[in-house]
């Protein structure tokens, strides 16, 4: 019978695109439930008049036979949530290595071993579709057209099932940062940099406190809450959060309008130094002398130059709920 089964998979498969009619099976599998869904050869043979193409597709292995030949590879999966049983979504409660690989019994036909997927030969698309039978909801909903997906990232890109470096989530290095820093050398720096930043490089904060690798649906620049800046910002600095009796209209703008997200060389990761942050956009102020005259910069010291500059009087700068607060002095 398995001799027999055999020989059509390697007439069949040759004429097909074996990784592309595997995964929309699998696909089909996940969608009609998992292990019951599939007749396999040893269980319920294919009747005779069964189109050959399905037979081979749908013929699982199981896992035992898998790992007479690949005893390592389930070692790797166990302790990993792919290994827990218990967990009905998971490989292990499911079709097994064949889960991701899809159906094997193909590949343990034929000498020349073809016929399963290979992650390492395969196309991002089709990684992607492989993993996202599963894991296609909740915080991984908005995978599919964002930034990461179109730019050509798969899964295995950051992740790695059978040797993960990292002690959460199954990453390919040992921490998050060094899994962006490959492709984003310019935000890790500044998180990185000596003056100012929030607590990424003590560990204590991640990438991923504000952004979601696997896109979001709500806003730009993959931000993992909200679908603003400020809404994200603001689950944390909660005191920031309107309304305020006296607004500052950039503040309600946006956080970034001031500060750099990934931190800067500036104090409090201010975008531009001060004064100048300020006199971007607050040019001629009814003060007296402008900051620049020579007056005020050599002999009559300007306290609009030092130590927090405009800060020294305008305090409040993210708004003021004091009933003479309009120029945010308290
Ligand atoms: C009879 C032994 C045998 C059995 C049983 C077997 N394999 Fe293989 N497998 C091999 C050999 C030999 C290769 C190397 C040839 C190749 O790369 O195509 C291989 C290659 C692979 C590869 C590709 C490795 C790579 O380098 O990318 C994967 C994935 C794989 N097997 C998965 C499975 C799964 C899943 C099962 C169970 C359905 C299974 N194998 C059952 C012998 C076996
Ligand atoms: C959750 C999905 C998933 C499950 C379950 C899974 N694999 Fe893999 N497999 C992968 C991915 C992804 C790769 C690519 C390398 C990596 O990420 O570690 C891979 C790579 C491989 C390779 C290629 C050799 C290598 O180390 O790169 C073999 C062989 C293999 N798997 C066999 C198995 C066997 C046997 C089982 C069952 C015991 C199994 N896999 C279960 C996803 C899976
Ligand atoms: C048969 C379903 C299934 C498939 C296919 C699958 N996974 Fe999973 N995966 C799970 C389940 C279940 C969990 C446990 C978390 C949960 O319930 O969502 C999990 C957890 C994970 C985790 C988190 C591990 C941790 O320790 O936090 C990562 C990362 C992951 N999977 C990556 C992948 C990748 C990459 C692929 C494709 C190569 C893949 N998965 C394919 C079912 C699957
Ligand atoms: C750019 C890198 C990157 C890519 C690409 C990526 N991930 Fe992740 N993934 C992460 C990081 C970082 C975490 C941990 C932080 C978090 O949970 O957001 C994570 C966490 C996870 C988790 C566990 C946490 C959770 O939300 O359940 C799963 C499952 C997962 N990823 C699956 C996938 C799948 C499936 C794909 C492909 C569709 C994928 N990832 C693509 C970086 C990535
Ligand atoms: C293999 C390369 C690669 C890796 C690794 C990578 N990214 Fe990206 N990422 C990209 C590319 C390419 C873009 C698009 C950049 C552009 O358009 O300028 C992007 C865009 C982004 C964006 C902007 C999203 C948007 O919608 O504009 C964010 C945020 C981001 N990545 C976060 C991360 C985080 C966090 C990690 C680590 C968990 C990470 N990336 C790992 C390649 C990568
Ligand atoms: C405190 C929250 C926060 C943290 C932590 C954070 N980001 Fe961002 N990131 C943002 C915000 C907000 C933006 C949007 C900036 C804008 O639109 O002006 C952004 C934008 C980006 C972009 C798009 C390009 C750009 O600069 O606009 C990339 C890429 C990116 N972040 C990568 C990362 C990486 C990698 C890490 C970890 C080293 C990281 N971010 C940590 C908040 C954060
Ligand atoms: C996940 C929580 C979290 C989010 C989201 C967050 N922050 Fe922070 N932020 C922190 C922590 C923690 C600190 C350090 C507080 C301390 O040292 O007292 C900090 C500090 C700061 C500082 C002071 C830095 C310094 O050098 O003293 C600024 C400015 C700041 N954040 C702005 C922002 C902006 C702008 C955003 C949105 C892009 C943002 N934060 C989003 C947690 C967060
Ligand atoms: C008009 C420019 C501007 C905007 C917009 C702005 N900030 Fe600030 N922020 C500042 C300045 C200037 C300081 C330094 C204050 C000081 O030196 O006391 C600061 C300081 C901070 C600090 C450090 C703690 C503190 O109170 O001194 C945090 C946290 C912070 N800002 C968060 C935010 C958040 C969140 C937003 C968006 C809701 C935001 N900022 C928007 C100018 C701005
Ligand atoms: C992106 C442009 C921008 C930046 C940067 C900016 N402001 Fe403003 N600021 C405004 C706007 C717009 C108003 C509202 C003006 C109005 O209502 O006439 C305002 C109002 C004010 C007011 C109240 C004045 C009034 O007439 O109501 C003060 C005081 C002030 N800003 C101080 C500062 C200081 C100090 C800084 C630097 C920390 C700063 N601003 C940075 C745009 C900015
Ligand atoms: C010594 C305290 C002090 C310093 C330092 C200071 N201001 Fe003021 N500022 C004031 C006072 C007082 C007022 C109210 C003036 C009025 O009532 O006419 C004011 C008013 C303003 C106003 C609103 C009135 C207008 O002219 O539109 C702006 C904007 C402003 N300041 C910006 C700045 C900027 C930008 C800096 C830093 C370059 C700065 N201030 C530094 C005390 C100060």
């Amino acid at each position: 019978m398995i001799r027999v089964l055999g020989s059509i998979h390697r007439l069949v498969a040759g004429a097909l695109v074996v990784g592309a009619a595997s995964l929309s099976t699998i696909a089909l599998m996940a969608a009609s439930g998992g292990a019951q869904a599939a007749p396999t050869p040893q269980s319920a043979p294919a009747p005779q008049a069964a189109p050959a193409q399905q037979a081979v597709n749908t013929a699982y292995a199981g896992t035992d036979t898998c790992i007479t030949c690949h005893s390592d590879k389930e070692d790797s999966l166990k302790g990993t949530k792919h290994g827990e049983a218990a967990n009905p979504r998971s490989p292990a409660a499911t079709h097994g290595c064949e889960s991701c690989h899809g159906p094997g019994q193909a590949h343990v036909d034929d000498d020349a071993k073809g016929h399963i997927l290979k992650f390492g030969q395969m196309k991002a698309g089709e990684i992607n579709q492989a993993c996202l039978t599963c894991h296609n909801r909740g915080t991984h909903a908005g995978w599919e057209s964002s930034t990461h997906d179109q730019r050509g990232l798969a899964c295995t890109t950051c992740h790695s099932v059978h040797a993960p470096k990292s002690i959460a989530h199954q990453l390919n290095k040992a921490t998050e940062t060094q899994v962006c820093v490959a492709c984003h050398r310019l935000q890790v720096a500044k998180t990185e940099r000596a003056v100012a930043h929030m607590p990424v490089r003590e560990g204590s904060m991640s990438c991923s406190s504000c952004h979601n690798p696997h896109g979001s649906i709500s806003n730009v620049k993959a931000l993992k809450v909200g679908s603003s800046v400020n809404e994200l910002c603001e689950t944390c600095h909660a005191e920031m959060r309107g309304p305020m009796l006296w607004e500052h209209a950039p503040v309600r703008e946006s956080c970034t309008t001031c500060h750099d997200p990934h931190g800067s060389s500036n104090d409090r990761m201010l975008a531009v130094r001060m004064p100048m942050l300020c006199q971007r956009c607050h040019i001629a102020t009814k003060h007296p002398a402008s900051i620049y005259d020579n007056n005020a910069i050599t002999v009559n010291k300007s306290n609009r130059m030092f130590g927090r500059s405009c800060m020294n009087c305008h305090q409040n700068i993210h708004g003021s709920n004091h009933p003479s607060g309009q120029f945010f002095m308290r």
